[in-house]
């Protein structure tokens, strides 16, 4: 049996690191917002919640300046990105870059903007919001489901991008 190792005090910076630890697939959620423009953010607090019915959340930071965007957004769709898309990711992590180019996107069936190259996409309706601290989780109930693509998925383990091994 193996030692229980001391537990570090609970603060944020402990909560941080272990969490870190927690690997996870990368998502750009998208949608067309209100002004035309076609948005998208890059998650990876995605997840499973429902079978019935078909919930998905993530999880949206309030201080997030795309806070108003996404909270309003009423359609979106979430694309699992395959192990290339590094660089997208990244684009759309960052403050100035919201906006999606015409060549990173195709329109889903329902007229979604979804990532080109991903490794499928859901077309979600906003669900619910659900206030959680100092983020909100949105829910979405899924209205399609569509796997695009068979590969690799783009990891996110110790706060950097990875490869999930075979
Ligand atoms: C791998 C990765 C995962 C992220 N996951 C989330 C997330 O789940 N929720 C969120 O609000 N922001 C997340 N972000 C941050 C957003 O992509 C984006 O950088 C942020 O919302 C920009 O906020 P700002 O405009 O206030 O700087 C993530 C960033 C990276 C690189």
């Amino acid at each position: 049996m193996h030692d229980v190792l001391p537990s570090s005090p609970i603060d944020t910076a402990a909560f941080r690191r272990l969490m870190a630890q927690f690997a996870t697939g990368v998502c750009v959620v998208s949608a067309e917002a209100d002004d035309g423009r076609i948005v998208g953010i890059t998650v990876n607090s995605f997840v499973s919640v429902s079978l019935e019915p078909l919930l998905v959340a993530w999880s949206l930071q309030n201080s997030s300046s795309q806070f108003d965007l996404w909270s309003q957004t009423q359609q979106f769709a979430i694309s699992i990105l395959a192990e290339g898309q590094q660089d997208l990711a990244q684009r759309h992590a960052s403050r100035k870059r919201t906006d999606l180019d015409a060549d990173e996107f195709s329109r889903s069936e329902r007229g979604l903007p979804v990532i080109d190259g991903a490794l499928g996409h859901l077309e979600c309706r906003q669900w619910s919001l659900y206030p959680a601290g100092d983020h909100t989780l949105v829910f979405g109930e899924v209205m399609g489901i569509h796997q695009t693509v068979a590969g690799r998925p783009l990891g996110f383990f110790g706060g950097a991008f990875c490869r999930i091994a075979e």
